[in-house]
């Protein structure tokens, strides 16, 4: 912990706080946008010139329901403006969210932090008054107190720093910026937790449990939340690939087991398991972290996590290969679904996208359709074909995968469907459609975790 403590003498609280969002992707757009809706002034700041350009025109540069509505009010209101100067961010902000990415480094475990500690270098010269920095992306344990010291070096006395991680999920980020399950802020000295609580009162006010911690702590609940979150995510996937073998229903098991609270039936669909931006890299990292700090054996089990999700893409291939007679060779393969979600256009480490890509190594001429990602897809798989239709991509395929649950793929009509393809057989990879109605409709069904 860095050495000054919550007694020392420090700033009054700013009353009205002018803030600044750096890195306005995902995260930082949403929780900019959403920040100016609740009343205060917001500049958002990126290095990307073209992003800026857009949200400054009231266009949301991703998919995201809802944070078009909200950014446009936001900037009709005065409330919101947009910038790549971190100069006039400086001069702006009383506090600074630090949204930026914080990817797996190529090749390695570990997260990259060199998007944070670029975006300290930008600002803390430009600082001319003390402000309080923010940190809000997903970082390993350690990097508050690392952050807070060049806070401490670099910026003008009384300047400080509060860890507030961020646990919005895309697909539902506007509702979960302004209706979040709970706060949590780690912070060091008293002042700087009474600006917080300035920061997020409409939110406080409207009964949003804060826990106000330290910057450990704060960091690791985050992890930890995704840690949990990938468990449980696998651990139904680990028991899709025994029904496999013992000739169960994982739908029915998961079912079963939800009506049990103190297990409860959120995160235990068994399918083609978790991606994004988030968990896959978030569970790694923590790993990477873990081992510097000679923890390592504490989060073994995370491995195991990590690779029973991936198995699940390599089984969801398998079963494909297995309705094509053992060969993709030249087979005209239905991908429906290239997010690693519904609802959302991110196609960072989507499990749809990797299953499609692999079937295209293996010989399928693949066609991918999803309602959103289709252009994102495009410039990470430009190899794979794509269609703007479901009705187009079904059009004379051998096989159909279904791996991102969109809303329009569960309501797809088994009868109408089968009229488009060349032969009616479905891998469905989320466990999303009725079984019975697909076969009756006359299709070769099959499904992760069952019969
Ligand atoms: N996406 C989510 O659902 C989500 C949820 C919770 C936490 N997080 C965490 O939030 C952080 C951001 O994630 P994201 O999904 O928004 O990523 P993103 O890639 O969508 O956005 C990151 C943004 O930072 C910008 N950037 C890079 N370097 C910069 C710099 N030096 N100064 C200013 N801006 C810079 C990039 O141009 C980009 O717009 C990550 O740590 C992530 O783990 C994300």
């Amino acid at each position: 912990m860095p050495s000054v403590s919550r007694a020392d003498l420090s700033p009054e609280p700013v009353v009205r706080p002018r803030l600044t969002v750096l890195g306005t992707g995902y995260l930082g757009a949403t929780h900019a946008a959403c920040m100016a809706q609740l009343g205060f002034e917001v500049l958002g700041v990126d290095v990307d010139a073209s992003k800026i350009a857009t949200l400054a025109s009231g266009r949301v540069p991703f998919y995201e329901p809802g944070l078009e509505e909200v950014l446009e009010g936001a900037i009709a209101s005065g409330n919101l403006r947009f910038t790549t100067s971190f100069e006039e961010a400086a001069a702006f902000g009383d506090v600074h969210f630090v949204c930026v990415g914080t990817p797996q480094k190529p090749g390695e475990m570990a997260a990259d932090m060199s998007y944070l500690d670029a975006c300290l270098d930008m600002l803390l010269p430009h600082l001319r008054r003390p402000a309080l920095l923010v940190g809000k992306s997903t970082v390993p344990a350690g990097t508050a107190d690392r952050v807070a010291a060049r806070i401490a070096a670099e910026a003008p006395a009384g300047s400080s720093l509060a860890w507030n991680p961020e646990f919005l999920r895309e697909g539902y980020a506007v509702e979960d910026t302004l209706h979040p399950d709970r706060l949590v802020v780690g912070t060091v000295r008293e002042t700087d937790l009474q600006t917080m609580r300035t920061v997020y009162a409409p939110l406080l006010e409207a009964g949003v449990p804060m826990v106000e911690t330290d910057f450990a702590t704060a960091e690791l609940v985050k992890v930890s939340a995704n840690a949990f979150l990938a468990t449980k995510i696998s651990f139904i996937n680990a028991m899709a690939e025994v029904c496999e073998t013992t000739g169960a229903d994982v739908t029915q098991l998961s079912k079963a087991l939800s009506y049990d609270t103190r297990i409860g039936g959120r995160f235990l669909q068994a399918g083609l398991g978790f991606g994004g931006g988030c968990l896959p890299k978030d569970i790694r990292a923590f790993m990477a972290r873990a081992g510097e700090l000679g923890v390592d054996q504490a989060l073994s089990f995370l491995k195991e996590v990590d690779a029973i999700n991936l198995r699940r893409r390599a089984r969801t291939v398998d079963l494909g290969r297995e309705l094509l007679d053992g060969s993709f060779a030249g087979a005209k393969v239905t991908v429906l679904g290239a997010a690693f979600k519904p609802d959302s256009d991110d196609v960072r480490d989507s499990p749809a996208l990797d299953v499609a890509a692999t079937i295209a190594r293996q010989g399928g001429r693949v066609t991918v359709y999803d309602p959103k990602a289709n252009a994102n897809a495009e410039l990470r798989h430009p190899e794979l074909a794509y269609a703007s239709s479901t009705a187009e991509a079904l059009a004379g395929a051998d096989l159909t995968l279904l791996l991102t649950e969109w809303r329009e793929f569960r309501e797809l009509d088994p009868a109408e469907a089968k009229q488009a393809v060349a032969i009616p057989q479905i891998v469905d990879g989320r466990n999303a459609l009725d079984a019975v109605a697909w076969r009756s409709a006359g299709w070769t069904y099959r499904a992760l975790g069952r019969p």
